[in-house]
Formats: C-alpha cells, structure tokens, sequence
C-alpha cells in the first residue's frame, strides 16, 4: 500500500512541476510573439506591489538616471533657455546648455563654433563627446534637446524604464530618410542609451570614413552615424500607435486644424490626425514664449477632480533575451513609403 500512496505522490509532485514549466513556457513564447508591452505589463501588474504614482515617479527620478544637452545660443540665454532651466529642464538629473557664451546663470558648455544653423552638427558632437568623457557611467540615459522643445520628463523614465541603457538603441520621433532606419528629429528631442554614447564616441565620432564633421542637419547626421555603429532606433508609439515624441506643438496636433506641417512628409509612421497623440507623451517642439508656463500649469497645476487614476504598478524590465528580440523587432520595421 505504502509504495503505491509515494509513488502517486511522487507522479504528482512530478506532473505539478512539469504543468508549472509547461505554463512558463508557454507563458514566455506567448510574450516573446508579442511586439506592445502590454503582456509584460500585466504580469508587472500581478509580480510588484502597487504604489501611488507619486511615490514611483520618485523613485524613478534615481533609477532612470538623465543628462540634458540642450542646445541654445547667446542670444536666448535669458529668454528661451532660462524659460527651460526653469520648467523641464530643472527635472533632468542634470542639465547642460550648449552655447558659444557662458552665463553666470547656467550651467554651460562653452564651445568655440559659431553660432550658425551649419554648425549644429558640430556643436552636438562637441556636448556628446563632453558628456561621454565626463558623465558616461553617471547617467543612464542621453537626451539632446532644442530651447524650444518642451519634454514631460516623468513619462520619460516611465517610457524608459523597461530598457537596459546598456543596450545600443535610441529612441524619439522617428524621421525618413536615405538610411533604412532613418533618424530622430532633433526638435522633438531624441535619447540615446549608455551603449548608443559609447558607439558614437569610440566608433563614429572617431572615425575617420564614416560619421565625417559636415554641414548637414544635426539630427539626420547624429541618426546616420548611429545606425553606421549599429544602433537600433526604438519605436516610441504607445501601443494604439498614438505618437509620445512629437516634432510640433500640441496645438498644431490639434485634429480640427488642417495643417500643413512641412513634418506631415517626415514621419516614419504617419500619425493619425484624429487620434495623434498618446496619453502618456514625451515631448512637444516649437513652444515658444509663455507657452512653456502654460503647459507648465496645465501638465503639473491644474487637477480635474476624479480623473487621475491614484495607483498603479511599473512595467517590468525586459530581461536579456525579450530586450534583443525588441532590438530585432524594430530593425525589422521599414516604412510604406520611403521617401
Ligand atoms: C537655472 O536653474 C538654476 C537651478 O535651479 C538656478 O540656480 C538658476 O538661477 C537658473 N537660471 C536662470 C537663468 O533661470
Ligand atoms: C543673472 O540673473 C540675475 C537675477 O535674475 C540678473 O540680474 C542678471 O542680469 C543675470 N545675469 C546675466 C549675465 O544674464
Ligand atoms: C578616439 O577614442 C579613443 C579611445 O577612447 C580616445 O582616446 C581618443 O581621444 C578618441 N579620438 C577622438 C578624435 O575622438
Ligand atoms: C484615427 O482615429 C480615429 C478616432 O479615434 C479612428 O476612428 C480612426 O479609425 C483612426 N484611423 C486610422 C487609420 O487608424
């Protein structure tokens, strides 16, 4: 009788651990089938204890670490790049103006280059070979911005945060052009991982053949020196496709505004004028003046009584081999019509 109840038990024990693989199994194929987050987000949903988003944008703020390189001139140091030292800029991790002149009241890279639409390019290397000499290891992430775009930088580190910095990837509002995998406008603001600064110093910046210092856009040169080094550019749509890095103002997004944006011929995937912009944007360009107070009071003052959701948990962090089935993922993507 004995050996018959172990060895049933045994068959048990054996047949639960092997359903309980099965399950894991299945469990991983499915989400490596899927290309949105949402399957990750919901096991993240049931694994990690939920919080208020209050507490988790803190802690964010010292997990997904960032350096701003914003680029500005002499001429709006008080206007322009004060209005961004003192709005989104001052939620970066750290926060450098690239600029011709010094300012006793920010914090600068000087630069000797001439202040000329040519000389983008030229004063973008300049900040990224800087902050890959001084900050490579403090900082996980790389933004280059305009003094005129405007970055809401909570949903950035939540929209980074399931990314390994240490992979070669870059991400922000996806451009056509020559390159299969186009570039990043630079005026929407773009973001490049630990791994992407580091190919772009030691290999492309350094280079001799590829990546030559020229006069062509800033973003599309920065964009074609990253894919000669093999960096991947990631696709920031939420998972309706709705844009989060947008290359012009929420007001020209508007959809009853029939606007012909010299953008509409860029994007690598069109938007959908009616329904363009995710609930969970990154980043607007061309804000100017008082604009940057006005999204200022709308974005962090101003509270519609019971429509913000209290709680909620993080994403989880895509392990090893779902962040490279991401890379080949977005690799894979080419546009409809390139142009
Ligand atoms: C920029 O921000 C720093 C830190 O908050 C502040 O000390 C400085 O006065 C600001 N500069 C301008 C021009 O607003
Ligand atoms: C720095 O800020 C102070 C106070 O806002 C202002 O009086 C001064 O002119 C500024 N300096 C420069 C060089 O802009
Ligand atoms: C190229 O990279 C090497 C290795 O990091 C560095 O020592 C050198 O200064 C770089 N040269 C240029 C021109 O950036
Ligand atoms: C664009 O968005 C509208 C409103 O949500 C929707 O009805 C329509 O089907 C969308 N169009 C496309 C091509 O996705």
């Amino acid at each position: 009788m004995v050996p018959v109840m172990v060895r049933n038990t045994v068959f048990l024990v054996l047949g639960i651990m092997l359903g309980v693989r099965l399950t894991d199994i299945i469990g991983y194929l499915k989400l490596w089938r899927e290309s949105d987050l949402r399957a990750s987000e919901k096991a993240a949903l049931l694994k990690y204890p939920v919080a208020s988003e209050e507490v988790l944008a803190t802690w964010l703020d010292r997990e997904v670490r960032i350096l701003c390189l914003v680029l500005t001139m002499p001429s709006s140091h008080s206007t322009k790049a004060a209005r961004v030292n003192r709005t989104w800029g001052a939620r970066c991790n750290k926060l450098i103006f690239l600029s011709s002149q010094t300012d006793p009241n920010l914090s600068i890279l000087k630069m000797d280059i001439p202040e000329t639409r040519g000389n983008l390019y030229a004063k973008v290397r300049t900040g990224m070979a800087y902050a890959h000499k001084h900050y490579l290891n403090d900082f996980d992430w790389f933004l280059k911005a305009d003094d005129d775009t405007y970055i809401v930088m909570e949903n950035l580190r939540l929209f980074l945060y399931p990314y390994d910095p240490e992979s070669s990837v870059f991400f922000g509002c996806r451009f056509k052009s020559g390159y299969s995998q186009g570039y990043m406008s630079g005026g929407a603001g773009y973001v490049l991982s630990r791994d992407a600064l580091r190919r772009l110093n030691l290999f492309a910046l350094n280079s001799t053949t590829t990546c030559k210092l020229n006069e062509f856009a800033e973003d599309l040169q920065i964009g074609h020196c990253l894919q000669d080094v093999g960096v991947i550019a990631g696709d920031t749509r939420d998972f309706q496709g709705r844009h989060r890095f947008l290359p012009i103002s929420p007001y020209e997004l508007m959809p009853f505004i029939e606007l012909q944006s010299w953008t509409n011929g860029y994007f690598f995937h069109k938007p959908n004028r009616s329904d363009c912009c995710s609930a969970s944007a990154i980043s607007f360009h061309y804000v100017k003046d008082v604009e940057f107070e006005f999204l200022e009071f709308f974005l962090y003052h101003l509270r519609v009584f019971g429509l913000h959701q209290a709680q909620r948990a993080l994403p989880s962090r895509l392990g090893f081999r779902q962040m490279n089935e991401r890379l080949q993922h977005w690799s894979r993507q080419v546009t409809d019509n390139r142009g």
